[in-house]
């Protein structure tokens, strides 16, 4: 899409509030839209805004195989309570075994390109299938999250996966997700009542500590310039050069 189309859709929803830009989406888009969903808690709060639209925006999860059982017990508990199918995602059985014979099972305690070559595999490959019979995607990102997304807009053209990406939480703040996680009873996971901002896989998460930033019990052993598991902002260039380097 041209850069000149999206600074146009952009001046159409960038002022409307989150829930709105959902509806907006999916009246646009339909069936070829979908939120991606880490049942963490920006997208429990896009989850419960979505289960007001009829019919719903699709949901999908991508289960890297190395999640925490309190992700299960949030995809469980989100089903019951909204009524919604969430589509659950796996990697490719044979890339599994493949990168697990070469490195090993943990191999993203080796390098910044083990690791990377793991997120490839488990997240980035299941997300390019996910996407395939999509015109645009719906993301729980905000721009306060980290310094590789404050430039962050609530529409961006995704260019590594070729379609349109939508964050209706562009603009708000880790306090305004979980104001609205509280007023509505959002279900989260129980991990974050024991220190867990942001989560995703078990071995790659760790609570944080006062005064650290959000995202600083993500590969907590890498430094802040790498910590991207190629959903946002790898090309396939770099996610070549992971599985390159890995080798
Ligand atoms: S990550 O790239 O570092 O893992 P983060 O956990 O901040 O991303 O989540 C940002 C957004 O990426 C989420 O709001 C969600 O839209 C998407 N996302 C992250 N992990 C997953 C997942 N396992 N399945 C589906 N979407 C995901
Ligand atoms: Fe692998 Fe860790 Fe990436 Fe999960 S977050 S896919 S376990 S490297």
């Amino acid at each position: 899409m041209p850069a000149t189309d999206i600074t146009e859709l952009g001046s159409q929803v960038r002022s409307l509030p989150p829930a709105e830009v959902l509806q907006w989406a999916q009246d646009r888009y339909g069936d070829r839209v979908a939120i991606a969903s880490s049942l963490g808690p920006e997208d429990q709060v896009l989850l419960h805004m979505a289960a007001s639209i009829e019919p719903g925006p699709r949901v999908f999860t991508l289960d890297t195989g190395r999640l925490f059982p309190e992700t299960y017990d949030v995809i469980r508990e989100s089903v019951e309570r909204y009524g919604m199918p969430i589509e659950v995602m796996f990697p490719d059985t044979s890339d599994v075994e493949e990168m697990v014979r070469a490195h090993g099972v943990d191999l993203f305690r080796d390098s910044v390109a083990a690791r990377k070559l793991c997120c490839d595999v488990r997240k980035v490959r299941p997300l390019k299938r996910a996407l395939a019979d999509m015109d645009a995607w719906i993301t729980g990102l905000r721009a306060g999250q980290s310094p590789t997304r404050e430039a962050l807009e609530v529409l961006s053209w995704d260019e590594t996966n070729g379609l349109l990406r939508i964050a209706p939480l562009a603009s708000w703040t880790e306090e305004d997700v979980w104001t609205y996680i509280r007023a509505h009873d959002v279900p989260v996971s129980a991990l974050h009542a024991r220190g867990f901002r942001s989560i995703g896989c078990a071995p790659c998460t760790r609570a944080t500590f006062p005064g650290e930033d959000v995202r600083d019990g993500r590969w907590w052993w890498e430094s802040p310039e790498h910590k991207e598991c190629g959903l946002h902002a790898c090309g396939a260039k770099e996610a070549h050069d992971a599985s390159e380097g890995a080798s």
